[in-house]
């Protein structure tokens, strides 16, 4: 299937490394010019390599998409470098540690107002485009209502964040703009959460592992491979969707 990505400009934030790195290595693959942020600029500078490597135009600079100020003047940058904007890819979660008033506040920022942030930014852009479409990169956390208490806060933010999606695919239907979501179970990759737990507890990553009805976790390309369709032409009346993405973990019917 030919995708349509050719020449089309995407942003992806969070694309230094894991799901939103795989993205960025599948949009390159299919011709897309792609633009990226995180914090660390090494792994930036490692990936955009990686892109244009793989015959892309990419553009990176590191920014932290939880300093509104900041974050606005890099998307600018970004629209700049690509020449307009097709894609949003909005795929950055900051693991936030703590408790109390302090950590749900911090966890909204980095799980929902940053993602909130990138849309409306991205919105006058979108409108002028001939394919405009966002991918929300959410969790199955969202869904759900027996999480570890460190993740109590990033679950309910993901749950906001896929009700956001559902409303802006309705808002802005009427301009072509399609929004959707992918709803990741665990994933496992070199230097990700999972991979930690891998080294540190070993029991607890098996057990995790066994939960899907594929019995093991998942890759990034794996979520990748959707996201990115998704994003595509190809996905042309596809919008308002949450997609699971989480080898049958989830075990309710998906209506
Ligand atoms: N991995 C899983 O098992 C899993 C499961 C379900 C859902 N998800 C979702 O998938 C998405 C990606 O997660 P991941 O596990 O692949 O990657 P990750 O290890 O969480 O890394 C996220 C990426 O975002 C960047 N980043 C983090 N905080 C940032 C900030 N404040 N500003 C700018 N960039 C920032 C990171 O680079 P820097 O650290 O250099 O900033 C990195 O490139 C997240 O939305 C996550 O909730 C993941």
């Amino acid at each position: 299937m030919d995708l349509q990505l050719k020449g089309k400009r995407a942003i992806v934030t969070g694309a230094s490394r894991g799901i939103g790195r795989a993205i960025g290595d599948a949009l390159a693959r299919e011709g897309a010019s792609i633009a990226i942020c995180a914090r660390g600029q090494a792994g930036i500078d490692e990936a955009v390599s990686a892109f244009q490597a793989a015959g892309a135009k990419a553009y990176g600079e590191a920014t932290d998409v939880r300093d509104s100020k900041k974050f606005a003047g890099w998307f600018g940058r970004a629209v700049e470098q690509l020449g307009g904007l097709d894609v949003l890819i909005s795929n950055v979660s900051t693991r936030v540690e703590g408790s109390g008033d302090q950590w749900w506040r911090d966890t909204f920022e980095a799980d929902l107002q940053q993602h909130v942030r990138a849309f409306e930014l991205a919105v006058p852009q979108l409108k002028q485009s001939a394919s405009p479409a966002v991918v929300f990169v959410s969790s199955i956390a969202s869904t759900l209502t027996q999480l570890p208490p460190y993740e109590v806060a990033y679950g309910a933010m993901k749950a906001a964040l896929t009700s956001f999606a559902g409303q802006m695919a309705v808002v802005h239907g009427k301009h072509g703009i399609r929004v959707n979501l992918v709803a990741p179970g665990p994933i496992d990759f070199e230097g990700g959460f999972w991979d930690d737990v891998k080294q540190a507890q070993p029991a607890i990553f098996d057990r995790a592992a066994s939960l899907s009805a594929l019995g093991r976790m998942g890759r990034p390309h794996e979520v990748a491979n959707a996201a990115v369709f998704l994003a595509s032409p190809a996905a042309s009346y596809i919008t308002g969707a949450n997609l699971r993405i989480d080898g049958g973990l989830l075990r309710t019917a998906n209506f």
